[in-house]
């Protein structure tokens, strides 16, 4: 499908954001080893969280949805079953990365498979810790999927540095350590994001600069009522839709305001953007809040490395923002980019040289020279099948004076099936 983009003067009006996604794939997850039934309200309608629904039916839980309502019959740690098809995970990294870690955990025989774009990213960060606690694993090349998982004698725990800033690798041995006897220990320098040990309550203490998280048979996983907050990954486009035009308001309810998440809103407020947050409140175990943003005068600004892993999913719609702030703008430390469902540096970096703005990648960033009366050119952008690629060039497309053309523009379902509705919804 090919969407073409119009030119908008402004974007104005409120927006329902879509469930988070990080959020949707670990309730169904957890609730799925709890011992009781859990209700999940909200829950996400995109692509990949349907992948989580589809794999854990196949690994026996029963799952009953309605619309966004589910309740997961939790079959308990012990009550998972060997699939007889492999475990389709789609597009989605979060659910071959987690899966993976229950899978080994339990001890179960399971092979794992994505799409193209899921079976050219590296499962060898996964591999190897999953190994050392005593898991046997085949994977192409030993790195790729398909993952073929087989019953193993025992989950042996380990402690385990992260030699990573990811909240997928961080979580995938956490999950696996849910079934050894003594504690798995993940040390991270770096914090990533943390809704798997927030919500299933995982003792975790400060270590050094950062924290060290444990998991064993001996914690329980609880029965609960989960609600999905609307994903702040949806909402960073709108955060840059309204601060790069003028006469520009929109209104997020619902953001999910998990601090591990939120490095773009402190960026944007650093480079000068106008946002306003009100009925902050706890939702469950994440906090929430409602989100105004309205045009803006954006600075140019060097962003901080340190912030990298807390924005790693907005950094493309950090880039289209750059292009329109006074001055010049650097990301550096983001090289996992390169490993995401496509290469987001060198897509980014096409998309914005298509546009006409003066960009130049590096290894592990990129340096953009912004102006606020930036013209981008109406033109055609190949989407490389990457749901915020997409989203990212039709953000940019509006800022246009002529109509441009996004390719494969479907890929948006992958984690905001509304999103083409809502943006001719609020482009005025
Ligand atoms: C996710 C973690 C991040 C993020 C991805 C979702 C998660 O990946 O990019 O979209 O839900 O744990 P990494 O952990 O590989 O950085």
């Amino acid at each position: 499908m090919v969407e073409t983009v119009q030119p908008a003067l402004a974007l104005n009006g409120t927006i329902t954001l879509p469930p988070d996604k990080s959020i949707s794939h670990r309730s169904v997850l957890f609730a799925s080893l709890a011992d009781e039934a859990s209700t999940i309200h909200n829950y996400s309608s995109a692509a990949d969280p349907e992948s989580t629904i589809h794999c854990m039916r196949q690994l026996g839980v029963r799952i009953d949805k309605d619309g966004n309502e589910l309740v997961v019959h939790g079959v308990g740690r012990n009550g998972l079953k060997s699939p007889e098809d492999p475990l389709d995970c789609g597009n989605s990294g979060t659910t071959m990365r987690l899966l993976s870690g229950i899978v080994a955990g339990a001890g179960i025989k399971a092979t794992l498979i994505g799409d193209k774009s899921l079976s050219g990213r590296t499962m060898k960060r996964i591999i190897d810790p999953l190994r050392s606690m005593g898991a046997v694993i085949e994977a192409s090349d030993d790195e790729f999927a398909p993952i073929e998982i087989r019953p193993h004698s025992g989950i042996k725990p380990i402690r385990y540095p992260l030699p990573i800033a990811s909240a997928q690798l961080k979580s995938c041995v956490l999950l696996a350590g849910l079934f050894g006897k003594s504690a798995t220990e993940v040390i991270e320098q770096v914090l990533s994001r943390d809704h798997t040990e927030r919500l299933l309550g995982l003792k975790s203490e400060p270590f050094g600069q950062g924290k060290i998280i444990s998991s064993s048979t001996a914690d329980q996983i609880p029965t609960q009522s989960y609600t999905i907050p609307g994903d702040f990954s949806a909402a960073a486009f709108w955060m840059v839709g309204a601060a790069i035009h003028s006469e520009s308001s929109l209104k997020l309810e619902n953001v999910g305001m998990n601090p591990s998440r939120t490095g773009a809103l402190h960026i944007l407020k650093q480079m000068g953007a106008s946002i306003n947050i009100t009925n902050e409140r706890m939702q469950g175990r994440e906090p929430v809040a409602d989100v105004e943003i309205q045009s803006s005068e954006l600075k140019g600004i060097d962003i901080d490395p340190a912030l990298i892993p807390n924005c790693i999913d907005e950094l493309p719609i950090l880039m289209v923002a750059l292009c329109f702030a006074d001055g010049r703008s650097s990301i550096t430390g983001a090289e996992e980019l390169r490993h995401k469902e496509t290469d987001r540096l060198s897509a980014m970096y096409d998309i914005l040289s298509a546009a006409g703005a003066p960009v130049e990648l590096r290894p592990d960033g990129i340096i953009i020279q912004g102006n606020p009366g930036f013209t981008p050119n109406g033109t055609e952008f190949e989407s490389h099948h990457d749901h915020r690629m997409a989203m990212s060039a039709a953000i940019l497309s509006t800022r246009s004076e002529e109509p441009s053309t996004i390719i494969d523009a479907e890929c948006t379902s992958i984690s905001y099936p509304q999103f083409w509705t809502h943006l001719q919804s609020v482009s005025k």
